[in-house]
């Protein structure tokens, strides 16, 4: 079937291929949502070290509840966007209080949590719990709309909700976490902005894009 040949293509290119991060050696769901934290606005390279002194001086998730604002922001010193960790801070204090410490395993409930949206959720929820949940972030938005030539506009949530159905379609039951992260990694090392290297990918073949000769016509944004 399609849709196997697919997963089965991307998996397979992913455990040749991904890098060996830090944060893809642990399923602690705490660890994997700081990583996604720091990874929203800044490139894997940079956060490496800040994710390993942050992890030294806050091991646990209650050893950042328990931490003060002062000192949690100044381990986040150097990364920048300061928002992104009070509202991590607040998020995690809120784990504390309502939910014995753990990160809730639910989509619902995990993206009430203060500055949690689907990306974040999506990431978490399938690779600390091996969950069918998309996490379609801008890399993943790229790979998707060269795959089936979308030529919606990739910064229209509705876009983006469609991204996520595509993905849902797709993740598998096994590895959903690592299929999540192939999409991105093939963003990443393969399917980049501007010159993606299509004689490396291993989905070329299910490319509509490609097919069409028009791969750097996507993805379409509106004008700045
Ligand atoms: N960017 C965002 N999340 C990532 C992850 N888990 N691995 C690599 N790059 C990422």
């Amino acid at each position: 079937e399609v849709v196997d040949a697919f997963r089965t293509k991307l998996l397979s290119w992913y455990d040749k291929n991904k890098r060996d991060l830090p944060w893809r050696r642990e399923r602690d769901p705490y660890k994997i949502w700081v990583s996604e934290v720091m990874l929203q606005q800044t490139r894997v390279d940079t956060v490496i070290p800040y994710y390993e002194r942050f992890m030294q001086r806050f091991p646990t998730l209650k050893d950042l509840a328990s931490a003060s604002e002062e000192e949690v922001i100044k381990a986040w010193e150097g990364l920048g966007y300061y928002s992104r960790v009070r509202n991590l801070h607040a998020a995690v204090r809120e784990v504390v209080a309502s939910y014995g410490g753990k990160v809730p395993d639910d989509r619902e409930v995990m993206g009430r949590l203060k500055g949690v949206g689907p990306y974040t959720v999506g990431a978490v929820l399938s690779i600390a719990y091996n969950r069918r949940v998309p996490a379609v972030d801008g890399n993943v938005m790229r790979v998707f709309s060269r795959l089936f030539a979308i030529e919606e506009d990739i910064t229209r949530a509705a876009t983006r909700r469609r991204m996520e159905a595509l993905a849902m379609e797709l993740i598998p039951e096994d590895r959903p976490g690592d299929f999540n992260q192939a999409l991105m990694e093939l963003g990443a090392l393969v399917c980049s902005p501007s010159s993606p290297a299509c004689d490396r990918c291993p989905l070329v073949r299910e490319c509509r894009a490609y097919a069409q000769g028009r791969v750097r016509d996507f993805p379409v944004k509106r004008k700045g």
